[in-house]
């Protein structure tokens, strides 16, 4: 059990990797899939780590794993909106785009630096 946690761990990572590097670094201003497969994957790996975690006998901090989760619902309805502009040729959403790599670098923030345990 202890390896499948840490295996969706390294997928977490991965998608904050993907939003972040996307969205901040390599395609400033531009949706790219990485940044929405990246946002669609923090949502469904984060949502299976407490479960896992918790199958795990772990505690996890319940108000820390909520603020998380707007967080992160409010990334991906960013790259979702952004992305279903450029695809009915609406126009480009650089704001949206830059804001979804934000609040994914608020959230490693608070995954980060929340370290009481609720
Ligand atoms: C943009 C969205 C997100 C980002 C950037 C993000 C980032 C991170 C990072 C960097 C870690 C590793 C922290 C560490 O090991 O010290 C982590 C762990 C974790 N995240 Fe997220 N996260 C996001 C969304 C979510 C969501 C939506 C949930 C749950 C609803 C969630 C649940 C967890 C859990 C349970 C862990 C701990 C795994 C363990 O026990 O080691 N995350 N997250």
């Amino acid at each position: 059990m202890e390896l499948l946690v840490n295996v969706f761990v390294v997928l977490h990572l991965l998608g904050m990797a993907a939003i972040i590097g996307s969205a901040l670094f390599l395609s400033r201003g531009v949706v790219t899939p990485y940044l929405l497969w990246g946002a669609r994957a923090q949502l469904l790996t984060g949502i299976a780590l407490v479960g896992l975690v918790q199958a795990n006998d772990e505690e996890v901090n319940n108000t820390k794993i909520a603020v998380k989760l707007v967080v992160a619902i409010a990334v991906v309805a960013c790259a979702e909106i952004a992305g279903a502009a450029e695809r009915k040729g609406k126009g480009s959403r650089p704001q949206l785009v830059t804001a979804a790599g934000a609040l994914a670098l608020l959230n490693v923030l608070v995954a980060v630096l929340w370290t009481t345990a609720s």
